[in-house]
This record gives structure tokens, C-alpha cells and sequence, in this order.
């Protein structure tokens, strides 16, 4: 997608195809910053920094953190050691142990020699794969915002989104926010409320320096604004991306996620969420009872950061010394409050019964 009307994706292997670069997301979006990744132990932090986030990237992230952990060395204990490793930096995001199965399955009948090329290869189509099933889903998605267009005289199209689920929060396009770029590249009126997503703030800094690049009008709003909004008829249609989704349809998303389900439901307002097959975890059911929810660091709520007088960013406090902070970073929405799912596949109702006729057809 575009930065300063240059084509940008957020994860690439370098020319020498030897190790991996990604755009250092912590530091948007007041400086664009290109990170080498040069070993497993560099991937892994990337992923529990944050360096890269969002649910479809960190998958990818995981699948070139394996290649360089067996470039590194491709015994099978290195094997074992390096995927127990990327596993180990973020509990909710499925798409991490999709990848690392799809490439550890592929690797571990592989003689030693040829492992780093095989995982290279797998890696790089997880990478294209995922560009390509975004793009799909910006189509199916954009069916939904024609459709409010139709019957909207108001001609603009209020969408409220929560956290980034847009092209920095995976290759390219994103999830939900690739029906809002299809829309906007059409000429569809589309204006985007963008949750600022404490406490990392990934609506404010990532999800507006998308929308700016790409031209897309938007207003950043608190994340307790967007019920209010609501009622006053300001919002058209929700659309949020996934960590994970049940097989019954539950959604797990950036904490808040849930709390924007409510409010759309209480005001009748389409509440969809986006997400690709590598978010799909066939495996769990109850999402509100079964899904690990990580817990971050009480710093990301007592402190903020950002860019000071001086052009620097500064981390300050917000609350007294001795205050306790509980930082859940995800919730899970039940699937009766979602509207629907956008995938690359179609658009399916959030249960069972769609989700299986959508897959397993
Ligand atoms: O903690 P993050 O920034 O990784 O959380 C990201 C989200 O919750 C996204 O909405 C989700 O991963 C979908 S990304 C297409």
C-alpha cells in the first residue's frame, strides 16, 4: 500500500534472500524505520516487542523466524528449540502456530541440507498467500459498503473501526480495512471512525497514517466514544479485523473489540469482522472460555508514549507510583453479536454450520 505514494508492504526478504526486513511498526507514526531481521532470535523479538504486530503479519513473521532459525542451524533439536521459541512470544494470534506447523510439517521429513531453502520457499508463499487472500477480502468486504451506499442517501459512509487491522497489520491491504481502501479507490464516500485503541494506541498511530497515506478521510476518536457515536446515527457499519475465530464464530480481537459489539447491537449497526483462513482455529469453540487472552505489561497502561516538544519520543506516566495496572490485550466477542465474517472465501455468518459450508465446500 502507500506511503508518500510509494508502494510499501510490511515484511520482505532481502535481495539475498538471507534474512528479512520489516517496517519498524514502534516507531509510526512519526518515523519510518526499516528493521533487518537477521536470525531467529531477532524475529522472535520482533514479534513480543511489537516491532511487528497484528494477527496475519505475526504468522508470516513466524514463518521467516523458522527459516532463520534453520539457516542457523537445521538439527532437529535447533528445530524443536527455535519453534517452541516463536510459539512462545504471543498466546492469541492462531496465525503464529498455523505457520510454524505449516512450515515445522514440511521441514521435519526434509534432509538437514535441504530444510532453510524448503522453509524459505513455504515461507515466501504464506507471504503471497496472505497478500492475496487480503485482496479478496477487500473485495467480499466492499459488496457489504456498496450495498449501505445503495440505501444511504447520505452518500457518506461512516465506518468505525478498532485497532489496525489494515495492510501494517499484515503483507498488504489488510482485513478490515481492505474494503475501506476498495471502497475509497472506487470513488465510494467512505470516512472512517478510528478507535484510538488504548493502550498502545494502535487506532491512533498505525491505523490514521494508513488512512492518511491512502487518502481516506477519518477522525481518530477515544475508544469510549464510539457507542455515542452510535446512537447519534454517526455510524454506518463496524468493521474490526481477528486474532483468532472459533469454528463457532467467535470473534477474539484488540480488548474493546467486544464493547463495540454491544453498543452496534443495542443500535442495530452491521458488526462484521475480517479475518483470512489462518485465523480460523478449527480446534476451539467456545472463544469466550477457551481462548488464551494475553496479559501485557501494567507499563503499557501507567505510561504513554510520543513525540515531545524536542521532535522525540518520550514515554511519560500517567498515574501515581504505587498504582496497579491489569493489561488484557485481547477479548473475545460471541458469535450472536457478529454480523458476519469477511474472508477471502465470501461472506458467511458467524456460526458452524456457514463457516464449515464456506471452508469445506
Ligand atoms: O496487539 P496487536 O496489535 O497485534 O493486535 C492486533 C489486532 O487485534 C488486530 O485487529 C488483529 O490482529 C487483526 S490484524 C489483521
Amino acid at each position: 500500500m502507500l506511503i508518500n505514494e510509494k508502494e510499501w508492504q510490511t515484511i520482505w526478504l532481502d535481495d539475498s534472500e538471507k534474512f528479512v526486513k520489516v517496517i519498524d511498526q514502534t516507531k509510526l507514526p512519526h518515523e519510518f524505520a526499516i528493521k533487518d531481521i537477521k536470525s531467529s532470535d531477532d524475529a522472535a523479538l520482533a514479534i513480543k516487542d511489537m516491532i511487528i504486530r497484528g494477527a496475519p503479519l505475526i504468522g508470516v513473521m513466524g514463518a521467516y523466524g523458522l527459516m532463520l532459525g534453520l539457516k542457523e542451524d537445521p538439527s532437529d533439536e535447533n528445530l524443536e528449540r527455535t519453534f517452541i521459541k516463536l510459539q512462545s512470544t504471543r498466546p492469541t494470534a492462531v496465525n503464529l502456530n498455523w505457520a510454524l506447523k505449516r512450515i515445522y510439517n514440511l521441514v521435519k521429513v526434509c534432509p538437514l541440507e535441504e530444510r532453510f531453502e524448503t522453509a524459505k520457499k513455504e515461507a515466501k508463499l504464506i507471504e503471497n498467500e496472505d497478500n492475496n487472500m487480503c485482496e479478496k477480502i477487500g473485495d467480499n468486504g466492499l459488496e457489504i459498503i456498496k450495498k449501505i451506499a445503495l440505501n444511504n442517501k447520505s452518500q457518506k459512509i461512516n465506518i468505525l473501526t478498532h485497532c489496525n487491522a489494515g495492510w501494517l497489520a499484515t503483507v498488504n491491504w489488510g482485513t478490515a480495512l481492505a474494503p475501506i481502501y476498495k471502497a475509497h479507490r472506487i470513488g465510494i464516500n467512505v470516512h472512517v471512525w478510528v478507535d484510538e485503541t488504548r493502550p498502545r494506541n494502535q487506532g491512533a498511530s498505525l491505523t490514521t497514517f494508513e488512512l492518511k497515506h491512502e487518502n481516506v478521510p477519518h477522525t481518530v476518536i477515544t475508544d469510549n466514544a464510539g457507542g455515542h457515536l452510535m446512537q447519534h446515527k454517526e455510524v454506518d457499519l463496524v468493521i474490526v479485523g481477528s486474532d483468532r475465530t472459533t469454528i463457532k464464530g467467535d470473534v477474539c480481537n484488540k480488548i474493546g473489540t467486544y464493547l463495540k459489539a454491544l453498543a452496534a447491537k443495542a443500535n442495530n449497526i452491521p458488526f462484521y469482522a475480517a479475518l483470512p483462513i489462518s485465523t480460523l482455529d478449527w480446534d476451539i469453540y467456545d472463544g469466550v472460555q477457551n481462548i488464551p487472552i494475553e496479559a501485557r505489561s501494567e507499563e503499557e497502561v501507567t505510561h504513554i508514549s510520543g513525540l515531545n516538544s524536542k521532535g522525540y519520543i518520550e514515554k511519560v506516566r500517567l498515574v501515581h507510583n504505587e498504582c496497579k495496572a491489569f493489561n488484557p490485550a485481547f477479548d473475545v466477542t460471541p458469535n450472536e453479536l457478529v454480523s458476519g465474517l469477511i474472508t477471502e472465501r465470501g461472506v458467511c455468518l458467524a456460526n458452524e454450520k456457514a463457516i464449515k459450508k464456506l471452508y469445506l465446500k
